[in-house]
């Protein structure tokens, strides 16, 4: 369960100072799929970063799970972001010198899991995943939706409860980013709690709730 209580973001000191998010209280359940839209610096990007415990509020209260984000110190933060979140960006964010097997098996050696059990899990990851074929392909040598779906799995391998994506879509084609969405859609249906940042109109209207935010307001709960 997240729940935000009046999140306030500022950004910057004094006369350069930006309110990205201005009072933001928002609540998901579990397993929910979620949508936010809004215009070009209206504070999507800020919000999914709060949420997924990759930023601090500067404002407000952050609940996850009953756990008040918003008390507790950097490191138990981190503890509890590489538990419970994975992030997928429409970058990718891969590591362009590992291959695909190397990119997602890269959170289960942070988190010193045995070498067969990595092998296993990774291996399992490539399958469920449709990228079995490129396991041992570096970024540069797998199409954008091949990379996209090996930032999903390099997300999914902890077994985080909520997966975020900012515009996850937004560097693929047509195709592929449908074929992107009904992933989502699929790991959703297993129970995760699915939330999509996006500009696009069709993405968003596959989901089961669309909260729209502007000028760091919510506008729409959905
Ligand atoms: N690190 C930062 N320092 C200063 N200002 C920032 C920073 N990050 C974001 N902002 C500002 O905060 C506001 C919200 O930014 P944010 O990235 O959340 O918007 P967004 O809705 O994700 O936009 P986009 O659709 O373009 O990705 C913008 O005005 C932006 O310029
Ligand atoms: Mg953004």
């Amino acid at each position: 369960m997240i729940k935000l209580d009046n999140i306030v973001k500022i950004y910057g000191i004094n006369t350069e100072k930006k309110r990205a998010l201005d009072g933001v209280s928002l609540e998901i359940a579990d397993g929910e799929l979620v949508s936010i839209i809004g215009p070009s610096g209206s504070g999507k990007s800020t919000l999914l970063n709060i949420i997924g415990c990759m930023d601090e509020a500067t404002e407000g209260k952050y609940f996850l799970d009953n756990t008040e984000i918003t008390s507790l110190s950097k490191s138990k933060i981190e503890d509890i972001r590489k538990d419970k979140i994975g992030f997928v960006f429409q970058h990718f964010a891969l590591m362009d010198y590992y291959t695909a097997y190397e990119n997602i098996e890269l959170p289960l050696l942070i988190k010193n899991v045995k070498r067969a059990n990595r092998k296993k899990m990774v291996n399992e990851q490539l399958e469920a995943m449709g990228i079995a074929d490129v396991k041992n392909n570096i970024p540069a040598k797998m199409s954008g939706g091949q990379r996209q779906r090996v930032a999903i799995a390099r997300a999914l391998i902890s077994g985080c409860s909520v997966l975020l994506a900012d515009e996850p879509t937004g560097a693929l084609d047509q195709a592929t980013g449908r074929e992107v969405l009904s992933l989502l859609k699929d790991i959703n249906k297993r129970g995760t709690t699915v939330i999509i940042v996006t500009h696009d109109m069709n993405i968003a209207a596959q989901t089961d709730r669309v909260i729209e935010i502007c000028d760091g307001k919510i506008v729409n709960n959905g």
